[in-house]
């Protein structure tokens, strides 16, 4: 190890992280959040707003990406720039330039502050576009902050790019991860489709943050032609359509939670039904994979003056 390498190890080891120790790192959370909000009563925003933030800042490339951001833009009187710039989002500056001696508010998971103080400074602007159904969801009741999703120091926030929400929403939802790369899925794999095709990441007062109010009406906007009435509906059709498809995905065909004939019997008895239909030489109605199927092939109903078994 030449002499200069062995420095920067050194360096990078110990230098490093004790430059960015700092003096609020020992707080506990508890002390770190009431410092926060004294110090947001007391109100002593900086007269120059951002500039004075940028005297120790500019250097963090990261901090500076603020400026391509929607949130960096002047185009609006509600932007953050346009009023309390920086401290809008991080608190009064009070004390923290004294020596860095007073915290600020930070986001993201290293933050030490509760997921709710995080959010109540987003929903301080955002709570009538994004409050409504945020406030009872699963995301917020398990402590999910807006930054576990979005960027903000960043001209390209992941969430609202097309691709970018499917892998941030699989990097926590291992399981339809899994599901989504089976053998037969929605074309979520590629990016031609989301999660928020049928989920709002803002949560809904519909089942499970569905986007419309019910599992059924979900699958309609988009496969329309399985919307009723029919003359002859099989009712877990109307009911639900998940009693036989999995949306995320499936080892079997068309999203199939089983394959036939075990999928019919979850419900139909097999009561001897086979032996009462006349095989034909050659033909085992019930061996292949399409099973039950074969005959009864208008699973989703049928509008066939004869289709009450489902087989026209
Ligand atoms: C005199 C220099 C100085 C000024 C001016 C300054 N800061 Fe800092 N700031 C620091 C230091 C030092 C740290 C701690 C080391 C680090 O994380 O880089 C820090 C940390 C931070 C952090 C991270 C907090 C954490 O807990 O990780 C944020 C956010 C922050 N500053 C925002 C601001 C904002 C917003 C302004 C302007 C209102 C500002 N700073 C002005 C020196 C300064
Ligand atoms: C709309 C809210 C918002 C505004 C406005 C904003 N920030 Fe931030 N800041 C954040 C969030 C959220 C993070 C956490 C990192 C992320 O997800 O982008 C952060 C992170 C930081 C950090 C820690 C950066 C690091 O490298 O870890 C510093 C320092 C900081 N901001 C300073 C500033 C300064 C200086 C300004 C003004 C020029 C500013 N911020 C404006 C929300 C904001
Ligand atoms: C001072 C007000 C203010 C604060 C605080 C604020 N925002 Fe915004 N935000 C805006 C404005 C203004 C826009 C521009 C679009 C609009 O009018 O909604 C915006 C846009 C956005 C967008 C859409 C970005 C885009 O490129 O279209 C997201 C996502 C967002 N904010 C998330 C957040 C999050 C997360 C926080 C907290 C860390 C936050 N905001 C804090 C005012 C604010
Ligand atoms: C589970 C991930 C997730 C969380 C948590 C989340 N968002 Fe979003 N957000 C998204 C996605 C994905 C989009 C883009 C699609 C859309 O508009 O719904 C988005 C869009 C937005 C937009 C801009 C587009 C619009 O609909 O106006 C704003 C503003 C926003 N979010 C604010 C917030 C705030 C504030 C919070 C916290 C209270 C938050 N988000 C929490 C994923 C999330
Ligand atoms: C930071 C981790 C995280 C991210 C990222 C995330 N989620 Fe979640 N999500 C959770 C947690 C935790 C729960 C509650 C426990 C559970 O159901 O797994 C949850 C629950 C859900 C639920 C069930 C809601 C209910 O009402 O029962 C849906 C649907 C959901 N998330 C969709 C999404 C979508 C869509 C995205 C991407 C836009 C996303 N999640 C991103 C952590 C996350
Ligand atoms: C075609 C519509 C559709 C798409 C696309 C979709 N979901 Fe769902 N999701 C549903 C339906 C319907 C349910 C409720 C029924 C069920 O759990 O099978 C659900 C349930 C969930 C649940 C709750 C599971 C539970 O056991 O409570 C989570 C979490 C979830 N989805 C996450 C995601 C994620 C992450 C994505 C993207 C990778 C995604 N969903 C894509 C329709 C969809
Ligand atoms: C946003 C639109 C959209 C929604 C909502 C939607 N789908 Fe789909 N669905 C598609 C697309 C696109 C395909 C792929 C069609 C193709 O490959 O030709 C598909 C294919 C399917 C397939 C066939 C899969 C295969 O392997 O061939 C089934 C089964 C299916 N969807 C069931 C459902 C169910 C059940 C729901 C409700 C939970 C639902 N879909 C909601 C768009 C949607
Ligand atoms: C009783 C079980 C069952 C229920 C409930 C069910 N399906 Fe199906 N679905 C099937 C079977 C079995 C197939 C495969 C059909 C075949 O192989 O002929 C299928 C295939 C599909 C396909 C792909 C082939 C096609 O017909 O376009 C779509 C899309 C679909 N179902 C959507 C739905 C929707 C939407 C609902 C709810 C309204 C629903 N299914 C309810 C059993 C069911
Ligand atoms: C979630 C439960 C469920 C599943 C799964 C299911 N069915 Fe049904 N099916 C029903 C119910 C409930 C009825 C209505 C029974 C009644 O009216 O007496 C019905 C009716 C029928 C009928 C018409 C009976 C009649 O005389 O009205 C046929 C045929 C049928 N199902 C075939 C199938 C086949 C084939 C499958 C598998 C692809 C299947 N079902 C899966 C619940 C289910
Ligand atoms: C070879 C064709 C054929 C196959 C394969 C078949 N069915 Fe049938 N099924 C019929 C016919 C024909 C009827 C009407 C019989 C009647 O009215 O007596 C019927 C009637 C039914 C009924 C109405 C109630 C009853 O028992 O009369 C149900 C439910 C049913 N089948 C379920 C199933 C299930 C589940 C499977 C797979 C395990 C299956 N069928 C396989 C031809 C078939």
């Amino acid at each position: 190890m030449t002499i200069l390498f062995r420095f920067i190890m050194i360096f990078t080891l110990f230098v490093i992280p004790i430059a960015h120790a700092s003096p609020w790192n020992d707080l506990s959370a508890e002390q770190l959040e009431s410092q926060l909000k004294t110090k947001f009563v007391e109100g002593k925003y900086s007269s120059k707003g951002a500039d004075s933030c940028l005297m120790c800042h500019k250097k963090d490339t990261k901090v500076m990406a603020i400026f391509s951001s929607t949130h960096g833009l002047l185009d609006s009187s509600k932007s953050p720039m346009a009023g309390l710039q920086c401290e809008s989002c991080h608190g009064p500056l009070g004390k923290h330039n004294r020596g860095g001696k007073e915290p600020m508010i930070s986001f993201g998971s290293e933050s030490k502050l509760s997921s709710d103080s995080q959010n109540s400074i987003c929903l301080g602007c955002h709570e009538s576009d994004k409050g409504n159904g945020w406030h009872s969801s699963m995301h917020n009741l398990e402590q999910v902050t807006c930054v576990s999703c979005h960027e903000i120091h960043t001209s390209s926030d992941p969430a609202l790019s097309l691709e970018g929400t499917n892998d941030l929403c699989s990097s926590c939802h291992l399981q339809e991860k899994a599901d989504m790369n089976m053998r037969s899925s929605h074309p979520l794999k590629w990016g031609d489709m989301s999660c928020i095709d049928c989920h709002d990441p803002h949560g809904s007062n519909n089942e499970k943050s569905l986007n419309t109010t019910s599992i059924n009406t979900t699958c309609y906007s988009c496969h329309a032609d399985k919307r009723g009435p029919l003359l002859w509906e099989h009712a877990p059709v109307t009911e639900d359509c998940t009693s036989c498809h999995n949306p995320h995905g499936s080892v079997n065909d068309n999203l199939l939670k089983q394959r036939a004939p075990l999928l019919c019997q979850q419900c139909h008895m097999d009561d001897g039904h086979a032996s009462r239909i006349t095989n034909k030489p050659g033909i085992d109605a019930f061996g292949s994979g399409r099973s039950c199927l074969n005959c009864h092939s208008q699973i989703h109903g049928s509008n066939h003056p004869a289709g009450s078994n489902f087989s026209h």
